[in-house]
C-alpha cells in the first residue's frame, strides 16, 4: 500500500482543524494521514486525537520555526488563525505570514487558507455607513484574513481559499442563542433585516476541507465558499422554536444598536452583520450550497444540526 500523505492542520484542537482532523480519520481508505498541530501536546483535547490516530505535533502560529517544523514532510497544510483569542488584525496577518512562510520552506503542495472577505474592497474607509475601527478596518476579523490572501498568492504557494459561513455553535458558545425579553419570551437578535445569513455546522468546515484535498489540483487558486444553509433571522427562529418546542423570536435590530452592546467585539461584530446584510446577494453568492454538499455530502441543513445539539444551547 501506498504511503500515505501527511496534512498538516493547524487548529486541530478546535472547530474547524478539528473537523479536519476527524475526516480524515473517519476515512479507512484516505490517501491522506492528519498532523495535528497544537501547542500543548499533553491537553485533553490533544490526546483525545492522538487516541484517534492522528499524529500530533507542537507548534504555534506565533512561532513560525515551530510551523516549519511542523510542516516538515506534509504535502497538504490547513490554516487557520485564531482572531478571537487576541482581538488583534496586525496579529492575525503576522500569523498568516508565519503559516505561509512556513509552507513554502517546507514545499507543501496543496495549502487551504482559512480566510474571510476583505470587506474594506465593497466598504471603504471613507464610506460612512459603518464605522472604521482600529484605525484601518471596517470588519478587523474579516479584512486582515482577506489582506492575507495576498501573502499566499505572492509566495507562489498552491492555495485554496476557503470563505467559511457563520458558525451555527456561536447559538452554544458565543453568546448567541435566544434570550428572553421582558416579556419572558425566547429571542435571537441580530441585525440582518429580513436577509439571508449563511451558516454552517462547524464540523463541516473540516469536511468541506478534507473534500478539497481530496480534489486537489482541482481547486488549487480557487477560492470556494462554503455554507449548509442561507437563512434569515425569521427562519432561524422559526427553527430554533420547532427544535425547542416553544416560541422563539426574531429580534431585528439596527447594526448601530448591536455595536452599542459593549460586549468585547459587539462594534467588529455589529460592523460584519451590516456588511453580510447589505451585501447580501454577494455574501451568499460566494457560499454556495451545492459545491459545499459536493465536497462534503453529509453537510447539515441548520435543522439536522439543531437535531443533534438542541440540547447543548443555553437557555436562560
Ligand atoms: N465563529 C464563527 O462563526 C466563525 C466563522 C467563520 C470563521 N471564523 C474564524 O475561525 C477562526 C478560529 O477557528 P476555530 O473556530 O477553528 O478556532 P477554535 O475552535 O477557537 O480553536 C482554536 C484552536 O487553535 C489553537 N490555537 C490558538 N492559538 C494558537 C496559536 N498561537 N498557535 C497554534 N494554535 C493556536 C488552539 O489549540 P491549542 O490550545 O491546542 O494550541 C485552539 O484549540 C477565527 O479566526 C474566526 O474569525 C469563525
Amino acid at each position: 500500500m501506498a504511503e500515505k500523505k501527511i496534512i498538516a492542520v493547524v487548529g486541530a484542537t478546535g472547530a474547524q482543524g478539528g473537523g479536519l482532523v476527524r475526516a480524515i480519520l473517519s476515512d479507512a481508505s484516505s490517501a491522506f494521514t492528519p498532523r495535528a498541530l497544537t501547542r500543548d501536546v499533553n491537553s485533553d483535547r490533544a490526546k483525545e486525537l492522538a487516541k484517534l490516530g492522528a499524529e500530533v505535533v507542537a507548534a504555534d502560529v506565533d512561532d513560525v520555526e515551530s510551523l516549519k517544523r511542523a510542516f516538515k514532510g506534509a504535502c497538504g497544510a490547513f490554516c487557520v488563525t485564531f482572531f478571537w483569542a487576541h482581538f488583534s488584525p496586525e496579529k492575525e496577518l503576522a500569523e498568516a505570514k508565519a503559516m505561509a512562510e512556513a509552507a513554502k520552506h517546507a514545499g507543501i503542495q496543496h495549502v487551504i487558507w482559512s480566510t474571510l472577505e476583505d470587506t474594506r474592497k465593497w466598504v471603504p474607509l471613507s464610506d460612512s455607513r459603518m464605522p472604521t475601527l482600529m484605525g484601518k478596518y471596517k470588519v478587523p476579523h474579516f479584512d486582515a484574513k482577506g489582506e492575507a490572501n495576498q501573502v499566499f498568492t505572492e509566495l507562489g504557494l498552491p492555495t485554496t481559499f476557503l470563505l467559511t459561513s457563520f458558525y451555527w455553535e456561536n447559538l452554544i458558545y458565543f453568546g448567541m442563542g435566544p434570550k428572553k425579553g421582558p416579556d419572558g419570551k425566547l429571542a435571537i437578535t441580530l441585525p440582518m433585516g429580513d436577509k439571508k445569513l449563511p451558516g454552517i455546522a462547524a464540523e463541516d468546515i473540516g469536511k468541506c476541507a478534507y473534500g478539497i484535498f481530496k480534489k486537489g489540483r482541482e481547486f488549487i487558486g480557487k477560492t470556494v465558499g462554503i455554507a449548509g444553509e442561507h437563512l434569515t433571522g425569521a427562519q432561524m427562529a422559526a427553527a430554533l422554536a420547532k427544535a425547542l418546542g416553544q416560541e422563539v423570536r426574531y429580534n431585528d435590530v439596527p447594526p448601530e444598536v448591536y455595536r452599542s452592546f459593549g460586549f468585547p467585539g459587539a462594534e467588529d461584530l455589529g460592523n460584519m452583520f451590516q456588511f453580510k446584510r447589505d451585501f447580501e446577494q454577494v455574501f451568499c453568492g460566494a457560499r454556495n450550497l451545492d459545491v459545499a454538499r459536493a465536497l462534503d455530502p453529509s453537510l447539515q441543513t441548520f435543522d439536522r444540526w439543531l437535531a443533534q445539539n438542541k440540547s447543548r444551547i443555553p437557555l436562560e
